[in-house]
């Protein structure tokens, strides 16, 4: 897959695929949305009520949600057990680029975001005390979960490029994947998108977006 580096608004980086005319993350700000949208939205609302979360990642691409993710279950002793799902994954060239350790304050947050691209895919690993981690290089359309998560991001590229990786067939898999009072959050809120979630069960509920974007989801397993 062609992608370019480009520079978002929060000064952050993210990729342009030609192909598609799709980023990785939005333009106004790649950092900014993935804490708004991923970690805000999805992980610190479970936090509020467990500390032991296992999750499922649609899309590991650049890692910059397993990243954010892994320096959250470091700094409030979470136990994650997390599991990327990714079909192109970056070359180390690409990656390297990102810099998305830069200005987290953490430290050895480069070795960490380097670590969840050097691992081995398809394999568990336990990368720490608070995080373990799982990257399978699959079609995430073909992924029969061997268990069932707590929270789901569901960071796909848009439907309007993607538009067979939004139907009910898809959100009925997540659905079956996700534990009882489990949630599943994305930056998506196309009617057609949350029309399919809602045939297959979840409870949607629209929030506030990140900066740039007037909304985002989150849906329920009740
Ligand atoms: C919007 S990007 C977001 C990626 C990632 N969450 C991040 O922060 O960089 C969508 C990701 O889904 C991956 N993808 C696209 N089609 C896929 C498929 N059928 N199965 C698995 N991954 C896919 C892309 O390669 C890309 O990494």
């Amino acid at each position: 897959m062609n992608r370019k580096l480009v520079k978002t608004k929060d000064e952050s980086y993210t990729l342009y695929v030609p192909e598609l005319d799709e980023h990785y993350h939005s333009i106004h700000g790649a950092l900014q949305e993935s804490r708004h949208v991923f970690i805000n939205a999805g992980l610190f609302y479970l936090v509020e009520k467990q500390k032991d979360i296992s999750l499922l990642e649609v899309g590991f691409g650049t890692g910059l949600n397993a990243f954010l993710t892994r320096v959250e279950a470091e700094r409030r002793q979470l136990s994650i057990k997390y599991c990327g799902l990714e079909k192109y994954p970056l070359t180390q060239e690409e990656y390297s680029k990102l810099h998305y350790y830069k200005n987290i304050g953490y430290p050895g947050a480069q070795q960490s975001f380097e670590q969840l691209h050097k691992s081995s895919w398809d394999e568990t690993q336990m990368l720490s005390d608070h995080f373990i981690f799982t990257k399978l290089k699959i079609d995430f359309r073909q992924f029969e979960s061997p268990e069932q998560f707590d929270l789901i991001y569901f960071d796909a590229f848009a439907p309007s490029a993607q538009a067979d990786l939004w139907t009910a067939e898809v959100f009925s898999n997540m659905y079956n994947s996700l534990k009882t009072n489990g949630i599943l959050v994305t930056y998506c809120v196309k009617g057609d998108v949350r029309r399919a979630m809602r045939s297959v069960g979840f409870r949607v509920e629209k929030l506030p977006g990140p900066p740039g974007k007037r909304e985002m989801l989150r849906a329920y397993k009740k």
